[in-house]
């Protein structure tokens, strides 16, 4: 990285890493910063006079800082890393030429350097980044800015931005306004290419976001209470409950202030029946993406986990083995499914609005595992559970914070719905943050069990997983364990043991 202080270098490169891991790439961030906080003498105080030019002893900590991460990064690259990000200023000329005699020749590098000229924005970007920054914690908002502002001002005499165009680099220009534009010189390389293309969808939402995300499953479905994979069934009683609780657990969580406009949400949901009556009562415009469709479990849609692990061990225990990349026969893998929710990553990054993903396990476990840079392997294991909502936040740094906020069923189990007036009550109409770039919300005056209206949007032009297909009728009937299991895909429960007798699954 290259750039001055407060110019989202961090935030980047917290991107990079989620991407880059989620795609299967192993990366790994080198926080200089960090290695700086661990070089700290005993009495020895990190304030902007550290940072000073003519500070000696600040610029010995931060060689052996700059030296120390160096030494981590070239041996992780030696051993088991295919990226590697070195997040520090690197501002000078000299800098980047020790860089480049270090790794030319060995690896392929890029240098990324994000500029920002906006004193608004930055503004408004040093105070977010106060929040969550390690080195002014427990200090005053408005000191720890004006410090910040003077480490900065230390930086700026001595900041050569990259103009030689033999170094191969992206420069990002306003990044942070949301409104930037890339500079692209000497990049080549199906990562590099991945890399750029990213950085320009990233770019787009800016930095300062005050959006959330928020991902639930769908609630129980009739195919759950029998312990059916796949498929395309209703929701049970209890799950209409959850459908009916939603809003109100939602509500709650919508950032929003008195004086401030609300930020818009919108809904998202897969093209099952599932997902689409689970969010039928949410206020807000809907979008259906194919992409979000549960991982299609091809040849075994309709089965049981005990009917597959009776007719099938052979299949069942290579499941068990590799659940990341076991595929159905027929079906999707779980690096199948990651690989079909990249148009559906990269339009969750570009977006300003506040997202509620009504979803799947198997998917809700490949977003999570983006948000949160899961390692790949980990993914298919996660905790997802039902009638939750996890919350997700931007933080300064490219991170997520993240909330488990449980859907509380029991006032909504007499058929009682959130009404609109309701609502209203809880939110001026006038405010309800709708998504602004869809038509208003439908399901405000139709809080029936179906979605009635036309969605406001559909993406089921996304890579498809197959046809999805309508379980058997027998097969309903036949099956007698499992009651209650609520699980999507396979592999992570035990297998009941229950009798398979006149099961319509006969794979
Ligand atoms: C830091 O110490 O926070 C950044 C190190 C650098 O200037 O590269």
């Amino acid at each position: 990285m290259v750039g001055l202080p407060g110019r989202g270098k961090t935030f980047l490169c917290n991107k990079l890493v989620c991407y880059l891991s989620w795609l299967g790439h192993t990366t790994k961030l080198f926080n200089v910063g960090s290695y700086r906080r661990l070089q700290r003498g005993e009495h020895e105080v990190q304030d902007a006079a550290f940072f000073a030019h003519e500070n000696e002893k600040g610029k010995e900590t931060r060689q052996r800082a700059l030296h120390a991460a160096l030494e981590d990064l070239q041996d992780y690259l030696a051993a088991e890393g295919q990226v590697a990000i070195f997040d520090a200023t690197n501002t000078t000329e000299e800098r980047r030429r020790l860089l480049v005699q270090r790794f030319h020749g060995k690896y392929q590098y890029i240098f990324i350097e994000s500029i920002c000229t906006d004193q608004g924005v930055l503004e408004a970007n040093y105070r977010f980044k106060m929040r969550y920054s390690p080195d002014y914690q427990n200090m005053d908002e408005d000191k720890a800015v004006e410090d910040f502002r003077q480490r900065i001002r230390n930086y700026e005499e001595v900041y050569e931005p990259i103009t030689d165009r033999n170094l191969h680099y992206i420069k990002l220009i306003d990044m942070v306004t949301g409104r930037a534009h890339l500079d692209i010189n000497r990049i080549s390389g199906y990562i590099p290419g991945k890399i750029v293309f990213f950085l320009m969808q990233v770019c787009k939402a800016g930095m300062t976001q005050k959006r959330k995300i928020w991902l639930t499953r769908h609630g129980e479905s009739i195919f759950n209470t029998q312990g059916l994979i796949g498929g395309d069934s209703s929701l049970s009683e209890k799950g209409w409950d959850f459908a009916r609780a939603l809003p109100e657990a939602l509500l709650h969580r919508i950032p929003m202030t008195s004086e401030a406009p609300a930020v818009p949400v919108s809904v998202w949901t897969s093209t099952l029946k599932r997902t689409i009556e689970s969010a039928s009562h949410l206020p807000f415009p809907k979008l259906r993406w194919k992409a979000l469709d549960e991982i299609h479990a091809g040849s075994y849609d309709g089965c049981t986990y005990a009917q597959i692990a009776n007719t099938s061990p052979e299949e069942y225990q290579a499941r068990q083995m590799d659940k990341l990349r076991y595929r159905y026969p027929a079906g999707e893998s779980y690096l199948d499914v990651i690989q079909r929710l990249e148009p559906v990553i990269i339009e969750l990054e570009r977006e300003k609005e506040s997202v509620c993903i009504v979803g799947h396990q198997a998917v809700l476990r490949a977003l999570y595992g983006y948000f949160a840079a899961v390692p790949l392997q980990d993914i298919p294991t996660l905790e997802v559970p039902l009638h939750h909502l996890i919350e997700l936040q931007p933080k300064a740094d490219g991170t997520m914070q993240v909330e488990r906020i449980p859907v509380h069923l029991d006032a909504f189990s007499s058929g009682h719905s959130l009404s609109q007036k309701n609502i209203g009550r809880r939110l001026d109409p006038v405010q309800l943050p709708f998504g602004a770039s869809h038509a208003s919300s439908d399901a405000l005056e139709s809080p029936g069990h179906t979605d009635p209206l036309p969605p406001s949007g559909d993406r089921s032009d996304y890579l498809s997983p197959g046809p999805v297909s309508q379980p058997s009728q027998e097969m309903h009937g036949s099956v007698s364990e499992s009651k209650g299991m609520h699980h999507d895909d396979g592999g992570d429960r035990k297998v009941s043991g229950a009798s398979l007798a006149g099961a319509g699954c006969s794979h």
